[in-house]
């Protein structure tokens, strides 16, 4: 998949996301950071020198971030995306403020911007998640090299087509037409319902490679 249309929904449409860090004893901590540029290289953000944020992601360049836009649950999208950050410094922080004026606000003069420091998020995988289409939708992306790998429910050879599991399902999502039945995985909620009430185990949960 096109996981830069991806990146680039990150920076246009949710823009200031949570980014979980690890604090000195390992713990998460959250807080909100601008996702400023996209590209195929990855994601870009900016922060000061002076933050703990700054400290937290140079002692542990692994980071987690979501972000979601929408009014309600069921007109809500996500993106959630775990990566490693690196710092490039003033590479790309003349294009950070043309391309975000409203930074122009925060840190007004050229001197005033002398603590700031641009990451680039190189490598990553994440999925998206959509639940304001019906059924949902969902799609898992990687970039930088790497193979990320999501949890998904998958029916093996020995389905019976019972139909045990079509029952079950909140979102039809899985296709009887031919027996293995199978489950359309950009539709599944992974409630694990189907593999609960398979009499023969064919549904098992695995760990499947993201694109
Ligand atoms: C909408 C919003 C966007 C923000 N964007 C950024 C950002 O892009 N970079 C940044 O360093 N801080 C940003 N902040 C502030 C950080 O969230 C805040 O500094 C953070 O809690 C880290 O603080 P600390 O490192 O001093 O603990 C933003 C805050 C808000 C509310």
């Amino acid at each position: 998949m096109d996981y830069e249309k991806y990146l680039k929904l990150i920076k246009n449409d949710f823009h200031s996301v949570v980014v979980a860090s690890s604090d000195e004893n390992g713990n998460p901590i959250t807080c909100v950071i601008d996702m400023m540029l996209a590209d195929s290289n990855g994601l870009y953000f900016l922060t000061a020198k002076g933050k703990d944020f700054y400290k937290r992601i140079k002692e542990n360049p692994n980071i987690s971030l979501t972000g979601f836009k929408g009014k309600d649950t069921l007109s809500s999208q996500s993106i959630t995306l775990k990566g490693e950050v690196k710092e490039i410094g003033k590479k790309f922080l003349d294009e950070i403020f043309t391309e975000n004026p409203y930074m122009n606000e925060i840190y007004p003069t050229e001197e005033s911007k002398r603590a700031l420091s641009v990451f680039q998020i190189h490598k990553g995988s994440g999925e998206y998640f959509d639940l304001s289409s019906k059924p949902i939708f969902r799609e898992s992306f990687s970039f930088g090299n790497i193979i990320g790998f999501n949890s998904i429910y998958f029916i093996k050879e020995n389905c019976i087509g019972c139909g045990e599991c079509l029952l079950v399902c909140p979102q039809n999502c899985i296709s009887s037409k031919k027996i293995p039945y199978k489950i359309e995985q950009e539709h599944c909620l992974h409630c694990g319902n189907c593999k609960e009430v398979c009499p023969v185990r064919a549904v098992v949960k695995i760990k499947n490679e993201s694109n």
